[in-house]
């Protein structure tokens, strides 16, 4: 199928061509290669000029920076790139593409001087391919990885997908979905090493790692063992054995990503032993051959009863994984959701993040827009996933404990479930590529501003058309906090249609065995998770736990995720909690009134497909806004009885 070249497609800078520009380097290799083809790619798109044998640019090593890191210098129409390594040469090149769109200037005329480092060692990206081609919660259509329980081999869109990659920094990728299925439980015997060598070739020059999700009873299903047991010495060689033919067969692969105890799948518990026995067991058996384990922490329980208030799923992480701290080995790392629950477009930073001090640790994102749109409404994530970066968890007292400074360093990161898929845009909605773009930019810079990274990713697809960049950065710096405004209120999330997560339904968790409540009733709604609840606030350093269990100084933003409220208090605005929801539902939906009046504006600036797909989206948006609107504010109208203060029509 064609595919779209996202924001590397190189849009002349107009008024700037000019014949050629050269480049001398004495480095070689298949990285090198790659850095230079994209310049030729990049100089002949941006200039309409060749890529000539001279001394223009000059690509060189400076083992002084870091590996990942570059340094760029322009002036002149001269350029040095210098990277720590080949991989560091290869971003220096996409830096130097990004600035000269940026700055949309005559090469003559650019200067640069920036020297960078990456803020994070891992900055990955979990793909949820299923092998018979599906995508669990992929909204852009069918997997580019795998079909029919077959390794897909398509060379030209896996290496335009190496190359968006590499442009923006991201070096891993787990291929296959977490919840190991089928035949991906085989994608570690030689049924399928064949073409995961092919993978390797296309992915390692990029300096992107492959990963794969494993099946913890891998023992059982594929050994015939009769117990995955990991304390048994048996399974524990059956994995060092196993580690041992994987990696003979796939040198370089990075490691393995486990989902172990969640949601149905098997792992340690099973045998009575803690999470800690389970990744150590398989750490011991891959660090001989260099592999990495990452460990999700997404483990609770899915069985409960709503009728059992005691029990709260947003203190399970913690309460797992704290007492284990410092026992993971150090080719562990645990990746940790954003937030205690399940992306939800607001919930407070996950306390485990602050909560381990000596374990490695990355932060799991989701790009794909599960529970925010499902890349049918716009929901630029960035200004959030900064805000988490910032957030400070007060758990070093004699350093640095926010988000950002607490994945720094060899074993942490970042991780973004992601949100491609084969459609001819890779995303679905085109605005979504800006998710893909901005986390790679932000993982590898977690100081940058969303608003300039959405200004990157817009000039860099569409060139400088200034309508279109003046509109969408409006829209796309607007669109989580709408997407906010006629959700769930106040932090309390889940008021979705089970299964598939999509549109309203308040009630649609609410007597399920899932442990996503938010509790409404005729007096108030929300989860009292102050001391006088299931006292989760205890789990962050006492700052924290003290704000979040006062109502006075609990973030608003938050209100209902710590704390059980009467419809009528009064927020800061004065407002009371139910005149808030009926406000802010009704302000989402004329927001996304307005994004689909000012895309329409568009379509003389815009390729005709691309247009199609906006306009047909944003449509969509404005409908579906006004049922969340009417939907939830019926639901309250209809447990208060309280109409709207300012007299709208609330159905009945
Ligand atoms: C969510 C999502 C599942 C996914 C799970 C996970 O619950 O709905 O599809 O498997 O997260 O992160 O493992």
């Amino acid at each position: 199928m064609a595919f779209t070249k996202c924001w590397l497609a190189y849009p002349e800078i107009r008024g700037c061509r000019c014949d050629a520009i050269s480049l001398h380097t004495e480095l070689t290799g298949e990285t090198i290669d790659r850095a230079k083809a994209e310049l030729a790619e990049g100089f002949k798109g941006l200039y309409g000029a060749a890529l000539t044998e001279g001394d223009d640019i000059t690509l060189a090593l400076d083992m002084a920076l870091d590996p990942e890191g570059y340094r760029l210098k322009a002036a002149d129409g001269h350029c040095t790139i210098e990277g720590g390594s080949e991989v560091g040469v290869l971003y220096g090149v996409f830096a130097l593409l990004r600035n000269l769109q940026t700055a949309g200037k005559a090469w003559a005329q650019f200067t640069a001087d920036e020297e960078k480092a990456p803020s994070n060692r891992l900055r990955m990206l979990n793909h949820w391919d299923n092998m018979d081609g599906s995508i669990e919660r992929g909204y852009s259509g069918d997997s580019f990885f795998f079909k029919d329980s077959e390794i897909l081999i398509d060379v030209p869109r896996l290496t335009a997908y190496a190359r968006m990659l590499a442009s923006v920094g991201i070096n891993g990728i787990t291929i296959n979905n977490v919840n190991v299925k089928d035949a991906a439980s085989w994608l570690i015997t030689d049924r399928y090493f064949g073409a995961l060598q092919e993978y390797l070739k296309i992915f390692t020059p990029y300096g992107v790692k492959l990963y794969l999700s494993i099946n913890f009873a891998a023992p059982m299903e594929l050994g015939g063992m009769d117990s995955a047991d990991p304390c048994d010495p048996a399974v524990a060689k059956w994995w060092a054995d196993k580690a041992q033919e994987v990696w003979a067969n796939l040198p370089g692969l990075g490691g393995f990503l486990v989902k172990a105890d969640s949601e149905g799948r098997p792992g340690p518990f099973t045998y009575g032993r803690n999470q800690a026995d389970g990744a150590n067991m398989l750490a011991d058996a891959v660090a001989p051959c260099g592999g990495h384990i990452v460990w999700r922490c997404f483990v609770y329980n899915c069985q409960q009863d709503w009728r059992n208030t005691k029990i709260d799923r947003a203190r399970a992480g913690y309460d797992y994984f704290m007492p284990l701290d410092g026992t993971f080995r150090d080719n562990v790392t645990l990746q940790i959701k954003n937030g205690p629950m399940d992306f939800q477009v607001r919930e407070p930073v996950s306390p485990l993040i602050g909560g381990l001090q000596h374990t490695h640790i990355a932060v799991e994102f989701q790009i794909a827009q599960e529970y925010t749109g499902q890349q049918r409404h716009v929901c630029y994530l960035m200004p959030w996933f900064r805000q988490i970066l910032d957030f400070d968890m007060h758990t070093r007292p004699n350093g640095d404990a926010h988000v950002r400074a607490l994945i720094q360093g060899a074993g942490n990161g970042m991780v973004a479930v992601t949100n491609t898929g084969n459609d001819e845009n890779w995303t679905g909605h085109d605005l979504a590529a800006a998710n893909l773009y901005g986390f790679g930019r932000l993982s590898y810079d977690t100081t940058l501003d969303p608003a300039v990274i959405a200004g990157e990713w817009l000039r860099l697809t569409f060139g400088n058309n200034e309508p279109v960049e003046k509109t969408l950065h409006r829209i796309l710096m607007q669109s989580w906090p709408t997407y906010e405004k006629y959700n769930a209120p106040l932090g309390v999330g889940w008021m979705v249609n089970p299964n598939y997560h999509y549109g309203p339904n308040v009630d649609g968790y609410e007597y399920s065995r899932w442990g996503c409540y938010h509790r409404a009733s005729f007096d108030g709604i929300g989860i009292d998770r102050s001391p006088t609840g299931s006292d989760y606030c205890h789990q962050y350093a006492p700052e924290l736990a003290e704000m979040y269990a006062n109502v006075e100084t609990c973030p608003e933003e938050l209100l209902l995720f710590f704390h059980h409220m009467p419809y009528n208090y009064v927020l800061k605005s004065g407002k009371t909690i139910l005149q808030h929801i009926y406000d802010t539902h009704f302000e989402g939906a004329e927001d996304a009134a307005r994004f689909y009046d000012e895309v329409v504006t568009l379509k003389p600036y815009l390729d005709p497909a691309v247009y199609a797909r906006l306009e047909a989206r944003f449509a969509h948006q404005k409908e579906h806004a006004c049922e969340w609107r009417d939907v939830i504010n019926t639901y309250f109208y209809r447990k208060t009885g309280i109409g709207d203060a300012h007299g709208r029509k609330i159905y009945e």
